[in-house]
């Protein structure tokens, strides 16, 4: 850990406050960051009540955005990493937070004036059973890699992350790599986790402990892994994703572990589609602000369209 050097910040004030230019310097450098804290204790302690009962409720399971990564996510399965996509549209509470605005001044410092929210993402390590999330670049599970992508996770832990109960690891200088090759977990197309095929040195990788309420910023293409949880409590976190609007790519890629995934949850997601759901979700990407940004929102119509033109439908 490079960043013991930062002090408590008064969240809600600037980026500066929350990332020294030592700092940022490495996270240009090696890909990554940690952050001892980029919101308070009495934020972290009502996110957890909130996302209890999200995950308890099962809330977005039926639109395919709650789902378990690493099975095939049948119903009544117990889920070893499950997930919820856009948390926010399914508990209101979320569109105001110190992390959201703490978070998104970082992400202005880091990518440029241009960035605007992605999606975010709440992850449940369950006590003794929770999963390891494997090796992977964020960048490889985007449906089309036919754009040029510049993005930033911030990954904040709601009780201390340790390497006992799956804390982050990231190899440093990786966000220099092309997308490496992935593959479905167990080359599995049912289970929605990809992994990196290879290409890297996990020998090589640095654990980031965390206090609740720490962070750590990460880069789309730098590698990450994180462990299983072994540890008596649950280990919760929340991601914000923020990009500058992706544009066309001058080289043409293919990201083929995407194309072949056949899981539950995109299965639920198409379905609900169909039956009306398009709609709300175009409303939902309006309410998450997506629209405000006109290189976003030429990025979503060229999407759809390729979308439309290959008969796919968008994830
Ligand atoms: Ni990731």
């Amino acid at each position: 850990m490079t960043n013991t050097d930062n002090k408590p910040v008064n969240p809600g004030t600037t980026a500066a406050d929350i990332l020294t230019p030592s700092q940022a310097e490495d996270y240009c450098q090696r890909g990554f960051v940690a952050v001892q804290q980029i919101s308070t204790p009495e934020e972290i302690s009502s996110l957890l009540k909130i996302f209890q009962r999200l995950f308890q409720d099962r809330a977005g399971r039926r639109e395919g955005m709650q789902y378990d990564m690493l099975s095939h996510d049948a119903d009544g399965d117990a889920a070893s990493l499950p997930t919820i996509i856009n948390p926010v549209d399914y508990a209101p509470q979320l569109r105001k937070l110190i992390y959201r605005s703490n978070a998104f001044a970082v992400a202005r410092l880091l990518l440029g004036p241009k960035v605007v929210p992605s999606f975010e993402q709440a992850i449940l390590k369950p006590p003794r059973r929770g999963g390891a999330t494997p090796w992977h670049q964020d960048e490889a599970y985007r449906f089309d890699p036919n754009f040029e992508y510049r993005q930033i996770s911030i990954w904040m832990p709601l009780q201390a992350a340790t390497t006992e109960n799956g804390c982050m690891h990231y190899i440093p200088g990786s966000h220099r790599l092309d997308v490496l090759p992935h593959r479905s977990v167990n080359g599995d197309t049912r289970v929605h986790a990809i992994e990196c095929a290879g290409g890297f040195d996990p020998a090589s990788a640095v654990a980031c402990p965390l206090p609740a309420g720490g962070a750590v910023l990460h880069d789309g293409r730098t590698l990450h892994y994180a462990g299983p949880n072994r540890s008596d409590g649950p280990r919760y976190a929340y991601i914000l994703s923020f990009e500058v609007p992706p544009v066309p790519a001058r080289q043409a890629r293919s990201f083929s572990w995407n194309k072949e995934k056949r899981s539950a949850n995109l299965e639920r997601r198409h379905s609900w589609r169909r039956r009306g759901g398009v709609a709300i979700e175009f409303w939902r990407k309006f309410r998450r602000g997506v629209w405000k940004s006109p290189g976003q929102v030429a990025f979503e119509l060229r999407r759809a369209l390729r979308a439309l033109w290959h008969r796919r439908p968008t994830p």
